[in-house]
């Protein structure tokens, strides 16, 4: 055999030790816990409201917004943290926390009516209950009330 020839076959053997490694690695990927799910992926991204922390409550303006019609929801990001905050009729709304119970991520997503975790599908209905895990626990819930447009939760 020819020095060309042991190159050669160096090569050969590193591109096929390689690619089995990164097919394992994958096939690894596909199975673990972290992985999003095909429950996640049929969701669409809530639209992302702004509201104002008072120091004792949150407000959120719901005008123009996804929360103008009965049905809509929408993430609530603020520096008292993120909530998800549903429009249930004229005047009422539900307002969960938007942060996951299984392992803390922030839940994104919306399909129907369910709220769905990016990270591994977990769903809740609109009062953050678990419809679907791998969440065991319910979102925590707050009071709201709502006046001349502005959804007020007590923090
Ligand atoms: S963090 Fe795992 S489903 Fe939400």
């Amino acid at each position: 055999m020819s020095d060309a020839e042991t190159v050669i076959s160096r090569r050969q053997f590193c591109t096929g030790a390689c690619s089995a490694t990164l097919l394992s690695l994958f096939a690894g990927c596909g199975s673990s816990s972290s992985s999003p799910s095909s429950s996640a992926s049929a969701a669409v991204k809530l639209a992302v409201l702004s509201g104002t922390f008072t120091g004792s409550a949150l407000n959120v303006t719901v005008t123009n917004s996804a929360l103008a019609t009965v049905g809509g929801a929408a993430l609530v990001e603020s520096n008292a943290g993120n909530f998800l905050l549903s429009r249930t009729s004229a005047n009422a709304f539900s307002a969960v926390e938007a942060v996951c119970t299984h392992e803390g991520c922030e839940i994104t997503g919306v399909d129907g009516a369910e709220y769905v975790c990016p990270c591994h599908g977990s769903r809740y209905d609109r009062n953050g209950h678990v419809l679907a895990g791998p969440a065991k626990a319910s979102l925590r819930q707050y009071p709201s009330s709502f006046a001349g447009d502005v959804v007020t939760i007590p923090l």
